[in-house]
């Protein structure tokens, strides 16, 4: 099952495995609103707000770069999960 991830500011879409990381599949697409990172959620550069959809994080994130005020308000780091449906994203 794939589904849509699109970032809020309507310029950039790509499909993800709900097997695969939001920033892999970011990578694979060529596009998409963060860098290459560590892709093992210890530098925080893939750091994105989930605005709208579910997710699931398959990873730990490093406290340093995420911590619980910021998953409340949806900040994630987008190499530790992985989309349950469509998914809007934006910078942070
Ligand atoms: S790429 Fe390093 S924390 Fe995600």
């Amino acid at each position: 099952m794939k589904y849509k991830v699109t970032c809020n500011d309507g310029e950039v879409s790509f499909y993800c495995a709900e097997d695969e990381a939001v920033l892999k599949a970011m990578i694979h697409a060529g596009r998409g609103p963060v860098k290459h990172g560590c892709c093992g959620g210890g530098c925080g550069v893939c750091k994105v707000r989930i605005v709208a959809g579910d997710y699931h994080a398959f990873k730990p994130m490093s406290a340093a770069h995420v911590n619980e005020a910021d998953r409340e308000q949806g900040v994630v780091l987008s190499c530790c999960v992985q989309p349950r449906s469509d998914l809007v994203i934006a910078r942070v």
